[in-house]
């Protein structure tokens, strides 16, 4: 005798109508290396617009946050390229990477020789987004989707955050966050190319890139970003 079980339609607004995430993700993106750290190849999109809009129309929402996961932001190419010429930052040291999106700076930790990875983001996408790059990358990276930031910072041993100043709310919260991670004796390492609420001053300027970016994302072909720690 066979059963049947039948299970509930989720409403349209719900995420499972994308019931598989990974091939969503395979299905709209293409494995390719960002222009800054050409060792390193993520699942990414070629156009914001396009797959922005197909995530909207598959999870039946609008006014969604873009799906950041898709691209390897400025601030993000530029601390993944720092770490990767700079593996004593890493070697050997836990470090939590801060709203992951692609995972490229967790992946760049990874590769440099890092004891453990955790990859941070609360966008539910990014934990397929995070699983299939790094198995393309070959590393060994964990993935939480909860909010780091409603919890005291973990005690590791490094902080990284690529690309988090973009809006007032997240930067002030982020920045605080941080604040009190360093307190507690955490290295920082923050990607940014100059976002409008990037603190002005207070912090270490360790390496400074062009990077390359689309005028499509960032109305220029060429970020000037830098890396930078908090003292
Ligand atoms: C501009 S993207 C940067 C992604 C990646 N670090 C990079 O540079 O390519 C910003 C990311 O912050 C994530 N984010 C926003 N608020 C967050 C939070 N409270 N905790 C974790 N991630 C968060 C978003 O989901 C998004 O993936």
């Amino acid at each position: 005798m066979t059963s049947v079980v039948h299970f509930a339609t989720p409403p349209a607004h719900d995420p499972r109508v994308i019931t598989d995430r990974r091939a969503f993700i395979v299905a709209n993106t293409r494995l390719q290396a960002p222009p800054h750290t050409p060792e390193l190849m993520l699942q990414l999109a070629d156009e914001i617009t396009p797959i922005w809009k197909l995530t909207e129309e598959e999870l039946g929402e609008m006014g969604l946050p873009p799906p950041f996961w898709a691209f390897a932001w400025a601030g993000g190419q530029a601390l993944a390229r720092y770490l990767l010429d700079n593996p004593q930052e890493v070697a050997g040291q836990r470090v939590v990477d801060f709203a992951t999106g692609s995972g490229i700076v967790a992946i760049a930790a990874a590769k440099a020789g890092a004891a453990d990875v955790l990859a941070a983001d609360i966008d539910g996408f990014c934990g397929a987004a995070v699983a299939l790059n790094t198995a393309a990358n070959r590393v060994a990276v964990r993935f939480t989707d909860a909010n780091l930031l409603d919890a005291a910072p973990p005690a590791v041993d490094l902080i990284c955050a690529g690309d988090i100043c973009y809006e007032k709310p997240l930067a002030e919260q982020v920045m605080a966050w941080l604040q009190a991670a360093r307190a507690a004796g955490t290295r920082v390492l923050i990607g940014d190319p100059g976002r409008s609420y990037f603190p002005k001053s207070g912090l270490e300027q360790l390496a400074e890139y062009q990077v390359p970016t689309t005028r499509e994302l960032e109305d220029m072909e060429v970020k000037r970003t830098s890396v930078w720690a908090l003292p």
